[in-house]
């Protein structure tokens, strides 16, 4: 992965012929609103042991950069959502753990309540969140990832359920976070959390983790072209 380094309200890539700077900006008020209100709306769902066919909001498509390709482009989804602000992560990782010990010690079922305590206090409010960033897990280690090492250009594209079909386009600039990072300790265990639900694949690992930090958003959210007739 190439370099990435934060430098206050910028971004910088380091490049081995010199150093790209970019620009970070915060998510819009109603893409968090959107984020935080319809996991809400996930965790009652789950509550109420309603199967989960699929939550786009959670799973944009990666759009990475193949300079080689014929077409250089690669796409695939991805899990990525918000990640809280660094004032509220040790005490999140806290509650998480403790909610997983205890997890432990009942049948997966039974845990359920407990578990959707924990992450209903952290998804609480928009406010939880750093506006800046994304954050999302590796686990195939395949051609997105390969890409991100040439180039941390990336876009995610999200779409929600109808009527709506809130769509954003959110272009960033990716950083890899090792093990040891508390951001991907949070991402770890908000997804060890469900990991037994029947709308995930279980999976053994996840070598490392990424944060998007936000540069650009785009709101692609279809409008009706019928006129309004004047009146
Ligand atoms: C709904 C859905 C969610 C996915 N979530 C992730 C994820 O969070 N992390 C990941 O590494 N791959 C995830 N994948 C798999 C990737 O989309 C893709 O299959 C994998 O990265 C291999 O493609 P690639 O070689 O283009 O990278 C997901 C796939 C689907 C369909």
């Amino acid at each position: 992965m190439k370099k990435v380094r934060v430098k206050g309200k910028q971004i910088e890539v380091i490049e081995s012929d010199g150093i790209k700077k970019f620009e970070i900006n915060d998510l819009p008020k109603d893409f968090t609103e959107w984020q935080v209100e319809s996991r809400k709306e996930l965790f009652n769902r789950i509550e109420k042991g309603e199967f989960i066919a699929m939550f786009g909001v959670h799973l944009p498509v990666l759009v990475t950069l193949d300079q080689k390709g014929t077409f250089p482009f690669n796409t695939g989804n991805r899990g990525a959502g918000l990640v809280p602000k660094a004032e509220h992560l040790e005490s999140y990782l806290h509650s998480l753990r403790e909610s997983l010990t205890r997890t432990k010690e009942k049948p997966w079922k039974e845990s359920l309540r407990d578990r959707l305590s924990t992450i209903k206090e952290i998804y609480s409010s928009p406010e939880n969140f750093d506006k800046r960033m994304l954050g999302g897990l590796e686990i195939f280690e395949g051609k997105a990832y390969k890409n991100m090492l040439e180039s941390p250009l990336v876009s995610l594209h999200y779409t929600g359920p109808g009527p709506t079909y809130r769509s954003y386009q959110v272009n960033c600039i990716t950083e890899i976070l090792p093990v040891e990072d508390s951001r991907y300790q949070f991402l770890h265990l908000t997804r060890r959390l469900f990991e037994h639900e029947s709308f995930h694949i279980p999976q053994p690992e996840f070598p490392f983790g990424y944060i998007f930090w936000v540069c650009e958003v785009h709101d692609k959210t279809p409008q009706s072209k019928i006129k309004k007739p004047s009146t």
